[in-house]
């Protein structure tokens, strides 16, 4: 039967032969590490071509910068909001080749080439697009922060429906979507207001899109 004693020594040994075994594993490790060589160049920028609202301009980023920072920080245009930064809450949203994006969540130099549609792209003061417009009409905002997402994205969104997209609301995908305040909702429901807005923003949209009879929840 063993005793105590016997399992000491032999639990020492286990011990001991496993730290034999590490150092020896990691000396010839060390012995083969060798000096890594300097980086072939020490700016890492990429050139970077966008069509943003109509004019084209390449500029030169670290690949890691956001299409969000992109916009507001290189092409200086600010009215893209950075909200969570994280994909929550649909303040940066714009439209790229067509389809709205949030833009804090894809890398500017993913989208060299590509053609992009800011808040300041839609229209301008003297000149706004029908949705701007009707979201002044039904007061779809209050601080505004979200607006320029909320308006990207209800353009987008019209667009969609037009185009026969369905969304997780559509009882049927093989016919084409209509216009409701379920899809709509369900179509917006990325793009958050903190303010509540979500009524009249909901009327700015039924507005624009010819259906002012459909009622708010
Ligand atoms: Fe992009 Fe919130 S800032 S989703
Ligand atoms: Fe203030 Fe939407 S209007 S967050």
């Amino acid at each position: 039967m063993p005793t105590s004693n016997a399992f000491d020594v032999s639990r020492r040994g286990v011990l001991a032969g496993g730290v034999a075994t590490a150092a020896t594993a990691t000396v010839p490790i060390a012995a083969e590490a060798k000096p890594q060589s300097a980086p072939a160049s020490s700016d890492p920028r990429l050139p970077v071509t966008l069509k943003v609202n109509g004019k084209s301009a390449q500029v030169s980023l670290d690949p890691r910068t956001t299409l969000l920072d992109a916009l507001r920080e290189h092409w200086k245009l600010t009215g893209t909001k950075k909200g969570c930064d994280h994909g929550q809450c649909g303040a940066c949203t714009v439209i790229v080749e067509g389809r709205r994006i949030n833009s804090c969540l894809t890398l500017a130099v993913m989208h060299d080439g590509d053609e992009v549609t800011t808040i300041e792209g839609l229209g301008s003061p003297g000149d706004l697009h029908p949705m701007q417009a009707a979201f002044v009409r039904h007061d779809g905002y209050q601080c505004g922060y979200c607006t320029p997402g909320q308006i990207c994205s209800a353009v987008a969104v019209l667009d969609e429906i037009k185009n026969g997209i369905p969304s997780h609301v559509t009882e049927d995908v093989a016919a084409a979507p209509g216009f409701s305040i379920e899809e709509v909702k369900e179509r917006m429901s990325g793009n958050i207001c903190r303010c509540g807005a979500y009524a009249n923003i909901f009327d700015a949209i039924a507005d624009v899109a010819g259906e002012a009879k459909e009622r708010r929840a």
